[in-house]
């Protein structure tokens, strides 16, 4: 059964999990403390954040997007793989999300964020390097790229499969083309780093 799920398609899967609401061990929770702070750290750092075009990818029940819309974000579209994610989400959130694979859609504009909570490392990992290209060329210049990855499998159910990325590899590949802001850990959360990073 296990194996079956590992090689389960990603969007089978996600469906299965958003449907038996699997996912509650993250769209019921906060948002991190530190995804807060750099949100925080880019609202402030900018003359009109409200016009900061944002991108959430792998946005799941859009909890970040809800919060976003809640302090004033104007320019926020979320994309997520899972069509049973956004079933029931309220059409002013709703009408913000594209439901759709990251790495096959087509943007018209760029952002000036792109927030990746976890969907890399819940995404096949021959898929790592094209999201991080990807990401890279939607971002402006001086754009913000920001979330959090696993140092550490984090499997609640034989659904829910993760991997993990080495955080030295993906600080130093990250080195390259950005200008690392935050690269840190929380306590509270183990097996998770956290980063932002300003692309050069
Ligand atoms: C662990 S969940 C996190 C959801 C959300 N970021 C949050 O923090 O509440 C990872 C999400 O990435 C989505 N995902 C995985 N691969 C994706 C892809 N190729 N394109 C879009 N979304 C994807 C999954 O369906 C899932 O909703």
């Amino acid at each position: 059964m296990v194996l079956l799920s590992i090689k389960m398609k990603n969007i089978q899967r996600y469906n299965q999990i958003y449907q038996k609401s699997i996912d509650v061990t993250w769209s019921n929770t906060e948002l991190p403390d530190k995804v807060v702070k750099y949100l925080n750290y880019i609202k402030n750092n900018s003359e009109n954040y409200n016009q900061l075009q944002v991108l959430d990818v792998g946005c799941g029940r859009g909890r970040l997007i809800k919060q976003l819309t809640k302090d004033g974000w104007k320019d926020i579209t979320g994309i997520e793989i899972a069509a049973a994610a956004v079933s029931d989400l309220p059409p002013k959130i709703r009408s913000k999300i594209i439901v759709g694979d990251f790495l096959k859609q087509k943007f018209i504009s760029r952002f000036d964020v792109v927030v990746d909570i976890t969907m890399t490392c819940s995404s096949e990992p021959e898929n790592g390097k094209p999201i991080f290209s990807k990401i890279f060329s939607l971002l402006n210049q001086n754009g913000y790229y920001l979330g959090e990855f696993f140092t550490e499998p984090v499997n609640y159910n034989e659904l829910d499969q993760t991997w993990c990325l080495d955080q030295r590899n993906f600080r130093r590949i990250l080195k390259k083309q950005f200008e690392i802001v935050f690269f840190e850990t929380d306590p509270k959360i183990q097996g998770s780093v956290f980063f932002c990073a300003q692309k050069k």
